[in-house]
């Protein structure tokens, strides 16, 4: 290694859960060691063992600086900000960029495409979101203005749609309205059906979230969850309809639907009951996140790498979750705290918060625990683009140790027939 140069990069420009094509090395007394090989995926653990040797510049080698430079433009938006490869600061480190975040992530509610039908007049303003900015794109301008049908090239745009959380009961009676309408004229596809089912899901669930100490939103999960169960067992295609998704950018309510959707699905490879353990596990999965409700959206939603004091934080909001609903007047069954307990537990016992290991792990916490982690590498988040399926399955294949194999090898069978 004598002549060989290497370069400073800082950890912030290395996003967790993706692959480094290049080789990482790190400086002690004086000489550079070997610490990553190439090809090699990026996890939290890395990152985190990393901070506690207070690592936060690692080197790249000349060789590999390409290697990387390409890496970092795939996994930093450049719109984003007007940085260039030298200066490598993390965008989000920008306090008005960090802002136009938490005002999009606060005051929008992302709307699926799916349920709006051209042609059907709508009374409230949909906006277009393209990377931090949102523009208004249909829908009257103003409160009392007339209603404007639904442009005919809605489905045409990539662009995500959402809405303003304050127009959201108009939303809510629009999807009513689409109910009644289809089934009294057209009939509704699976498809359409599908994504009102979901879009209630998620309205509710960011109503939970947003009033976690109220019993009745407790009620309105589980009858969230009856319907789902209803819906999956009722049909296989209604189940991969159900999955279907054209936002994928994380918000805590659609986290929560998706590892309710998915927790089901697998439990009922499992054999599963309907009563009680689908609704049981359903209802836990639905709410295994819902401890996040207690924490400040700022460090939960952080859009960059957390430190180590928030890195606690975050953690706490297993407990917190589990107090809640322990406080919650309506009662909970038994068996649906277990994904809510023990979602970051692993097999390995490098989990959290207990350190449990294998069987010691409800069957619930390891279903969840696989769920929870494959949909978090499935969507995007500010510093990192999302996996593909396939990706995110060979990633977790990389820890054989963390999660139940027996449950693995069912979820890539079930989402292998998604495909
Ligand atoms: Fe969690």
């Amino acid at each position: 290694m004598g002549n060989k140069k290497f370069f400073p990069v800082s950890t912030e420009n290395l996003q967790v859960d993706t692959i480094l094509s290049f080789r990482i090395y790190i400086q002690t007394n004086n000489k550079f060691v070997l610490f990553r090989k190439g090809n090699h995926p990026f996890s939290e653990e890395t990152l985190y063992r990393l901070i506690a040797n207070r690592v936060t510049t690692v080197y790249i080698s000349e060789e590999d600086m390409a290697a990387f430079e390409k890496y970092y433009h795939e996994h930093n938006d450049p719109n984003k900000s007007n940085i260039s490869t030298k200066t490598f600061t993390p965008p989000y480190d920008q306090p008005d960029i960090r802002e136009k975040y938490f005002n999009i992530y606060l005051n929008y509610f992302p709307a699926e495409k799916n349920v709006f039908i051209p042609g059907i007049p709508i009374d409230f303003t949909v906006y277009q979101k393209n990377g931090l900015e949102v523009e208004e794109y249909f829908g009257p301008k103003r409160q009392g203005d007339k209603p404007e049908p639904i442009p005919d090239d809605i489905h045409a745009s990539q662009n995500p749609i959402v809405i303003k959380n304050s127009d959201i009961s108009l939303y809510r009676k629009y999807l009513k309205k689409l109910v009644q309408e289809c089934s009294s004229s057209r009939g509704i596809s699976t498809e359409l059906h599908c994504g009102i089912v979901r879009e209630n899901s998620k309205l509710v669930i960011k109503e939970v979230l947003d009033d976690p100490k109220n019993g009745n939103n407790i009620q309105k999960s589980s009858s969230v969850v009856e319907t789902l169960v209803d819906n999956i067992l009722g049909q296989e295609k209604t189940f991969y309809n159900l999955m279907k998704i054209t936002s994928y950018d994380y918000y805590t309510y659609n986290h929560s639907l998706n590892v309710c959707t998915l927790s089901i699905g697998l439990g009922i490879l499992k054999n599963l009951k309907r009563n009680p353990d689908l609704f049981e596990l359903g209802l836990g999965a639905l709410l295994h996140d819902v401890g996040k409700s207690l924490i400040d959206p700022q460090i939960i939603n952080k859009p960059g790498k957390l430190t180590d004091e928030e890195y606690i934080i975050v953690q706490g909001h297993v407990a917190a979750g589990t107090k809640l609903l322990e406080d919650s007047s309506e009662t909970i069954p038994k068996n649906s705290f277990f994904p809510v307990l023990q979602h970051h537990e692993k097999i390995s016992g490098f989990g959290y918060p207990y350190k449990l290991k294998e069987k010691r792990i409800h069957l619930f916490g390891r279903i969840t625990a696989i769920v929870d982690f494959y949909d978090a590498m499935v969507t995007d988040r500010p510093y990192r683009k999302a996996l593909e399926p396939f990706d995110a399955l060979k990633l977790m294949s990389e820890y054989p140790d963390d999660y139940d194999q027996v449950l693995m090898k069912d979820f890539v069978i079930m989402l292998g027939e998604q495909s």
